[in-house]
């Protein structure tokens, strides 16, 4: 590239174009593009300068090991996905959908862990009081509030309080008179990214930072933060339903496979202890289309009632819709009924559903699914003590899935009498309260079942 070279960036996704154009192609916003100047680019030179200090290195062996003591939440589920608790002088990013419960997550911390400040760029102090009232916790006297929106101001603060975590309410909201645009554009939010983290390193005060992404997560924000932070966790759930779960994305200082489970009450997030007993609790009479079957989250099993309701196409084009699963995978799952298990579905509409707002994307899935249109095709109940996990082929072969002993276990404990799953799985000792039925193929399946 030429030097000082005319340079198009679009304000709200930093995106470059040698040309101006309206619409931005990465974010799809219109009227962004603005023009600037390529700034001199140096040439990294090929010959070795060898005026630079070498570094200093040390032997792996002889370095002490500090033995971090980690600031307990007293939140059982939050600790359990930080990996144990608050790393001191760490940097977590907690991010989700606007309104899924960031900032109530983030208040209850602030209530349980001594000597906190919390920072809000979206509310007064009154109504941050008022959302403490909410909460069943007894408010800590050494939480300190403030509203603004400055991230300088908050970095000084901190390095006068020297709080030993510092929550900041939200990225989006916060600006630095030191970087161009508006508070939430993607400069201004890696600008203030990088000098909360130094403020972190420096400091010895855990910063936990706040980020909306939306439905699809591109929104330029926590995502340009995922690199530069310690600790990425996300609050998903859904809005309609009262669970939901904290995930580790990533966790320089423990491991991402934990699961936190909440329920949101009217006094804020209740720790969930046994989620397959809730989602089960409401489960109906037993009814034809419905079956119950074992997920993973993290290394946590849970049982999720999976219905589906078949009916005969009035007019056109077959029906096929999905909440909780993908419907690209419902389509093929319904192709496999049709071809292996001989399921004349072509004339009816299918609807299928995952209770409870959980969104599955594990394979271990497909059992329950293709079981519950099957069952729903023909009218025929399965059962209430009757759980199915196993995945699919186009063959209509069903393979086993990972911790087959851990899901049977699961299953036991609440109450669950059969269970179906792949016969290549590990054998499974059957128990004088559960029976195991082990299937190769879509076609057993149904016959079995
Ligand atoms: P909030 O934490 O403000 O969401 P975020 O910061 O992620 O945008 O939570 C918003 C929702 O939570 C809101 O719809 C009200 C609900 N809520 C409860 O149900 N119970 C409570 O005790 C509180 C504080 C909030
Ligand atoms: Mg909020």
């Amino acid at each position: 590239m030429k030097q000082n070279q005319l340079l198009f960036v679009c304000t709200a996704c930093d995106a470059q174009y040698a040309k101006w154009s309206g619409r931005c192609l990465e974010c799809g916003q219109w009227g962004t593009i603005t023009e600037t100047v390529q700034a001199e680019v140096r040439k990294p030179k090929s010959e070795i300068n060898s005026t630079y200090p070498s570094l200093e290195t040390q032997r792996l062996a002889d370095i002490q090991g500090q033995n971090v003591l980690r600031i307990q939440t007293h939140i059982s589920e939050l600790d359990r996905v930080l990996g144990g608790g608050i790393v001191p002088g760490s940097f977590i990013l907690l991010g989700g959908e606007p309104g899924i419960g960031k900032s109530t997550l983030a208040l209850q911390l602030a209530l349980m862990v001594p000597n906190v400040l919390y920072i809000s760029g979206e509310e007064s102090v009154e109504q941050i009081k008022l959302r403490a009232d909410r909460l069943s916790q007894l408010s800590a006297v050494s939480c300190q509030l403030s509203a603004g929106n400055n991230i300088d101001a908050a970095i000084a603060t901190i390095q006068r309080d020297k709080p030993a975590l510092a929550i900041i309410d939200s990225i989006q909201t916060m600006y630095t008179e030191e970087a161009p645009g508006e508070p939430g554009n993607p400069t201004q939010v890696r600008a203030g990214g990088a000098k909360l983290m130094a403020c972190a390193k420096t400091s010895g005060t855990t910063i936990v930072l706040i980020g909306h992404v939306t439905k699809d997560g591109t929104l330029a924000g926590p995502k340009t933060l995922e690199h530069l932070v310690d600790t990425v966790l996300y609050f998903e759930g859904d809005r309609h339903h009262d669970l939901r779960l904290l995930r580790a994305v990533k966790n320089r200082f423990g491991g991402t496979d934990e699961v936190g489970i909440f329920q949101m009450t009217e006094k804020g997030l209740k720790e969930v202890a046994n989620p397959s007993q809730l989602l089960l609790q409401e489960r109906g009479a037993d009814a034809p289309g419905s079956v119950v079957t074992c997920l993973l989250e993290g290394t946590r099993p849970l049982l999720v009632e999976v219905q589906a309701l078949v009916t005969k196409t009035v007019f056109g084009y077959p029906v096929r819709k999905a909440s909780g699963f993908d419907l690209n995978r419902l389509h093929v799952l319904i192709a496999v009924l049709q071809q292996r298990a001989g399921l004349q579905l072509g004339q009816y509409d299918v609807h299928v559903n995952v209770v409870g707002g959980i969104k599955v994307n594990e394979p271990a899935a497909d059992l329950a699914v293709a079981l519950a249109v099957a069952s729903a095709y023909k009218d025929k109940t399965l059962g209430k003590d009757l759980a199915v996990f196993g995945e699919i082929g186009l063959g209509g072969e069903i393979r086993s899935v990972r911790q087959s002993e851990k899901r049977v276990k699961e299953c036991e404990q609440l109450g669950m009498r059969r269970v179906i799953t792949a016969n290549s799985s590990k054998p499974v000792a059957n128990s004088d309260t559960l029976k195991i039925i082990q299937v190769k193929n879509i076609l057993e399946l149904i016959t079995h079942s």
